[in-house]
C-alpha cells in the first residue's frame, strides 16, 4: 500500500479530483477511495487501514465521465469484487456496451465509462473461468475486452484468483512499466516508481502487459506475443522534488537556467554547426519543405508563435502556428513539402496527437518538440527534438515553455544551416547569444523581489491586461495566461498595435496593464510604437507596469513600475521577458492562498479531446 501511495504522490499532477487504491488480501480485493486530493484518500487509510498486501493498484482521477465524487472515484469493482480496474482515458463506446451488459443483467454503482470497462472484464473473466480458469485468466479477459473497447485508454487490473499478478493494456495512453528485482512496476509515468528501479520498459500501442513479481510479459490485443523498449531512467528522484522551494512551480522557474542550457548541450559542434543528427530526417527532405506547420495547444502554441519569427527570419520558410484541435477540423493543406512541428511539454496531449496523426496521413514530415522522453507524440512523429527542461510537475509551464522556445530556435538554426539561408558566422553568433541566456535568466531570478512585491500588492487586480510587440506578444498571451490559470484573474494578451482597434475602450482609471517593451536597441521604429502605445494608456489611466531593457530610460518617465531584463538580441528576448511575467503570477496567486502547482479544474496532461 505505501508503495502504491508513494507512487499517486509522484503522479498526483496528472489529475487530482479524487484517488483510490486497491489491493489483492488474501481471498479478496480490499479498496479504499475519496473524492477530492490525495490527503483525503490518505485520511480516509488512516481511519480504516488495508491489510498488508503485495499485489496494489492506485489511481488519481481527472474526471471525463461523471463528476468527481467517491463512487466516481477509481478502482472500480466487478466480478462480486474480485476484480478491480482503474483507468485512464476516455471509452468512446461505453454507452452501448453498458446497454449490452445491463441487458446481460449486470448491475452499475457508478456513471463512469471505467465501471463498464471492469463489467465488461469481469464478465469475460467469467466466461472464461466457467471453462477452466489458470493464471492466463486474467491477461485473457482483458484481451476480450480490449478487443471490444474504442477511444483511448491504459487500465489496469487486478483479481482476487490471481493474487500476484496486475494485467494492464494501453492504446492511446501512456503506460511504462518498471522492471523491479523481485518486483515489478506500472506506471504512467517513470516517477511513479523511479524510487524503486530505473530499468523502463515502453509499451507499443495496443499492448498489453502482465507483471507478476519476477516476470513480465508483452502481447498485443489479439493475444500475439509483443515486446516494448527497455531504456535507463535518467532522472533521479531528487530532480522530481521540490529543492526547498514552496512550490514545484517556484522551483521550475529557478530551473530555468539548467533547461534552456540542457536544451542547447551538444547540439552543436566547437565550430558553432548545428548537428542535430538525432532528428534523423534525410537533409535532402528537410531541404525540400516548403511550409512549416506548428501545432501546439496553450502555452506551448505561444511557444510555437515566438518561434515563427525567428524561423521566418532565419530560414525564409513560410510558418503557420495552429492550436492542434483548430486544424485538424478544417481541412488544412499540408503535403510531403510541409513540416508539422508539434510542440508539447507532455508529449501526451490528445489535440495534438491526433493533429499530429492527421498530418502524418497527409504525407507531412512530422517533428515533435517534447519534454517528455518516449511519450507518444514524439513515438508516432518521424522525428523528435526533445526539450531537456526535466520533469515538470507543477501544472503551469514554465520551464518547458523557455525549453521549447530554445528547441524550435535550435530547428530553425539548423534548417537555415541545411538550406544556405544563413551565413556559418550568423549561426555562430545566434548560437553564442543563446549561450548566454542562462546567465541572463539567473541574474532576473536573483532581483525577483521587486516583482514579487508588486504581485503581492495586486492581489486584489479583477483584471489585468498585456501589451507586447512582434516576439512581445505571445509573450503578453502567456503573462495573461499565466495569470488567469494560477491567480484565478481576468487576463488577456493583446498585440499593441490593436490596442487602437478596441481593446482601449477597456482602460479606466487604475487599470493595471503589463506592457513588454522589445529593446530600442532593435528596429527603432518597434520600440518607439511601444513607447507611444505605453502613452496613450497611461493618458486614460491605466497603472502601466513595463518590463523593459537595461538602460532603456525612455520607458521611465511612462511607467508607473519598471523592471529591467538583460539586453538581449530582439529575437531572443522572450526567454527573458517571459521569466518576471511567470514570477509575477505565481506570487499574485501565493498571496491570495491558492495552490499554484495545482490550479482548480486543470490537468497537467490532457489526454482526452
Ligand atoms: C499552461 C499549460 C498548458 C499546456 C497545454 C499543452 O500553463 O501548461 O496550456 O501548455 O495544455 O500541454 P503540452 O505541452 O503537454 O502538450
Amino acid at each position: 500500500m505505501d508503495v502504491v501511495l508513494e507512487g499517486l504522490r509522484r503522479l498526483e499532477y496528472r489529475g487530482y479530483d479524487s484517488a483510490g487504491i486497491a489491493v489483492v488480501a488474501g481471498e479478496s480485493i480490499q479498496s479504499r477511495k475519496k473524492s477530492g486530493k490525495l490527503a483525503n484518500l490518505v485520511n480516509e487509510l488512516a481511519a480504516r487501514p488495508l491489510p498488508d498486501a503485495l499485489t496494489g493498484i492506485g489511481h488519481t482521477r481527472w474526471a471525463t465521465h461523471g463528476g468527481p465524487t467517491d463512487v466516481n472515484a477509481h478502482p472500480h469493482l466487478a466480478d462480486g469484487g474480485k476484480l478491480a480496474v482503474i483507468h485512464n482515458g476516455i471509452i468512446e463506446n461505453f454507452a452501448e456496451l453498458k446497454a449490452a451488459l445491463l441487458a446481460k443483467g449486470h448491475t452499475f454503482t457508478s456513471e463512469t465509462d471505467t465501471e463498464v470497462a471492469a463489467v465488461l472484464m469481469g464478465d469475460f473473466y467469467r466466461a472464461r473461468a466457467a471453462k477452466g480458469a489458470d493464471e492466463n485468466t486474467l491477461t485473457n479477459a482483458m484481451s476480450d475486452a480490449c478487443q471490444q473497447l474504442e477511444g483511448a485508454f491504459t487500465l489496469l487490473a487486478i483479481h482476487a484468483e490471481n493474487p500476484n499478478t496486475v494485467v494492464a493494456a494501453r492504446r492511446n495512453s501512456p503506460l511504462v512499466v518498471g522492471l523491479g528485482d523481485g518486483e515489478n512496476f506500472l506506471g504512467s509515468d517513470v516517477s511513479g516508481f523511479i524510487d524503486y528501479t530505473r530499468r523502463a520498459v515502453e509499451l507499443g500501442q495496443d499492448q498489453i502487459v502482465t507483471i507478476t513479481p519476477d516476470n513480465v510479459e508483452i502481447i498485443d490485443f489479439a493475444g500475439n506475443p509483443a515486446a516494448g523498449k527497455e531504456y535507463l531512467v535518467d532522472w533521479d528522484a531528487a530532480a522530481a522534488e521540490k529543492d526547498g522551494f514552496p512550490s514545484f512551480m517556484e522551483k521550475e522557474i529557478h530551473d530555468q537556467p539548467d533547461a534552456v542550457a540542457a536544451t542547447l548541450l551538444g547540439r552543436s559542434d566547437i565550430n558553432g554547426r548545428l548537428t542535430l543528427d538525432e532528428l534523423r530526417i534525410d537533409p535532402e527532405r528537410l531541404k525540400s519543405v516548403n511550409k512549416i506547420m506548428v501545432l501546439a495547444c496553450g502555452t506551448s502554441a505561444y511557444a510555437g508563435q515566438v518561434a515563427k519569427y525567428a524561423i521566418e527570419r532565419w530560414c525564409r520558410i513560410p510558418t503557420e502556428v495552429e492550436l492542434s484541435h483548430e486544424f485538424r477540423y478544417r481541412d488544412p493543406i499540408v503535403d510531403a513539402n510541409t513540416l508539422v512541428v508539434s510542440i508539447s511539454q507532455s508529449g501526451e496531449t490528445m489535440d495534438t496527437l491526433m493533429a499530429v496523426r492527421y498530418a502524418r496521413e497527409q504525407g507531412a514530415i512530422t517533428l515533435a518538440v517534447c519534454n517528455t522522453n518516449g511519450s507518444t507524440i514524439p513515438r508516432e512523429s518521424d522525428a523528435v527534438l526533445y526539450t531537456h527542461a526535466g520533469p515538470e510537475i507543477a501544472v503551469a509551464s514554465t520551464k518547458a515553455f523557455l525549453a521549447q522556445i530554445t528547441a524550435t530556435y535550435l530547428l530553425g538554426l539548423y534548417l537555415a544551416q541545411l538550406r544556405g539561408n544563413m551565413f556559418h558566422g550568423e549561426i555562430k553568433d545566434v548560437l553564442a547569444d543563446l549561450g548566454k541566456i542562462p546567465a541572463k535568466i539567473a541574474k532576473i531570478l536573483a532581483n525577483a523581489e521587486q516583482i514579487k512585491e508588486l504581485a503581492r500588492s495586486m492581489a486584489d487586480a479583477k483584471s489585468v491586461l498585456f501589451l507586447g510587440r512582434h516576439v512581445g506578444f505571445p509573450v503578453a498571451m502567456e503573462g495573461a495566461l499565466k495569470l488567469k490559470e494560477l491567480a484565478y484573474i481576468h487576463a488577456e494578451g493583446f498585440a499593441a498595435g490593436e490596442l487602437k482597434h478596441g481593446p482601449i475602450a477597456l482602460i479606466e482609471e487604475g487599470q493595471p496593464v503589463v506592457v513588454v517593451v522589445p529593446s530600442p536597441r532593435g528596429r527603432d521604429s518597434l520600440h518607439a510604437k511601444v513607447v507611444s502605445n505605453i502613452q496613450e494608456i497611461r493618458a486614460r489611466g491605466a497603472n502601466t507596469i513595463v518590463i523593459a531593457e537595461e538602460g532603456d530610460e525612455a520607458v521611465r518617465a511612462y511607467a508607473e513600475h519598471v523592471f529591467y531584463i538583460p539586453e538581449s538580441p530582439v529575437l531572443l528576448a522572450p526567454l527573458l521577458t517571459t521569466v518576471p511575467l511567470q514570477i509575477f503570477a505565481c506570487e499574485l496567486a501565493t498571496s491570495k492562498g491558492y495552490d499554484v502547482d495545482q490550479p482548480r479544474n486543470l490537468a497537467k496532461s490532457v489526454t482526452v479531446e
